[in-house]
């Protein structure tokens, strides 16, 4: 999930963009790839927080997203989960450029309960059972999946949204780092297209330290609980989900879903 803009609050010619437990540390650290043109040394500068600020977290230790953005030169890349409604409108107003990739309901959850157990900073997810239960009922931080992908599929209508899936990337990685490179406005050699499909994938990324979250937040992200890369397949939730929980969950998807053209892919 992510964004991109041409300003964000203050001062004009400044650059936001975003990403989630949907493939946001992964499509970011594509953009930084495509904007430094394939230069691992440059995307090597700092830590993905450091990189592009997350508007929204605030946490004592840690300096804040919100600190990080202002301070940061024009063009900004900047993160953030907010569902639309919560986007400063300024974002809206400077026709930022956005990048939202959405990532099937079922491995998203996956994905979040894991990520709450191992972050600290987050709240206790519980039993797998009553996450369950708390993201079907949106009592999730960054509120209802449900709402906040469909929210996002539409503003794409009216706004600069280039809107990806995750099981697409996994799919095809090429195809779809072109096509960020595309909505970013750059030209890309094969070779360094092809370094980047290299550099950005799942086990190359998780070797490296300024993107697999171990520079950042020691203390509050316990990777031996869960590593914050953790498998970034698609379907994983057929290990976690019983019979019984699937089909009470897909009951309740239909409903949640029928008021969006918005289709999901839960494996490939
Ligand atoms: C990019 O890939 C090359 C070749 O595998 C590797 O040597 C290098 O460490 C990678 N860079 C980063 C930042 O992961
Ligand atoms: C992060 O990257 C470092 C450096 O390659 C590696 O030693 C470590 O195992 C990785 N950690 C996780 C949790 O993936």
């Amino acid at each position: 999930f992510q964004y991109w803009c041409g300003d964000l609050f203050l001062q004009a010619r400044k650059t936001p963009k975003h990403l989630t437990f949907s493939g946001t540390t992964w499509t970011q650290e594509i953009v930084d790839m495509i904007q430094h043109n394939g230069d691992t040394e440059k995307c090597k500068r700092e830590s993905t927080y450091k990189r592009h600020p997350f508007l929204e977290w605030f946490l004592a230790e840690q300096p804040a997203g919100l600190e990080l953005a202002e301070a940061m030169p024009s063009p900004r890349t900047i993160k953030t989960h907010l569902p639309t409604q919560l986007l400063p409108p300024s974002f809206w107003e400077q026709n930022c450029k956005i990048i939202y990739v959405a990532r099937n309901a079922k491995d998203n959850l996956v994905s979040y309960y894991h990520f709450h157990r191992m972050n600290k900073g987050l709240p206790d997810p519980g039993t797998w059972e009553e996450f369950v239960e708390k993201f079907m009922t949106g009592k999730v931080l960054w509120g209802s999946w449900y709402d906040h992908v469909k929210g996002w599929w539409k503003a794409k209508d009216k706004h600069r949204i280039l809107y990806l899936f995750y099981e697409d990337m996994k799919e095809n990685p090429k195809r779809e780092i072109q096509k960020i490179a595309k909505f970013l406005e750059k030209d890309l050699s094969q070779e360094v297209l092809n370094k980047i499909v290299h550099n950005t994938s799942f086990e190359v990324m998780k070797e490296n330290p300024m993107a697999n979250y171990t520079k950042d937040f020691q203390g509050i992200m316990d990777h031996s609980i869960s590593p914050f890369m953790r498998k970034g397949t698609v379907a994983d939730w057929k290990n976690h989900f019983t019979v019984a929980q699937n089909e009470k969950f897909d009951e309740d998807y239909k409903k949640k879903m029928s008021d969006t053209s918005l289709v999901f892919r839960m494996e490939l």
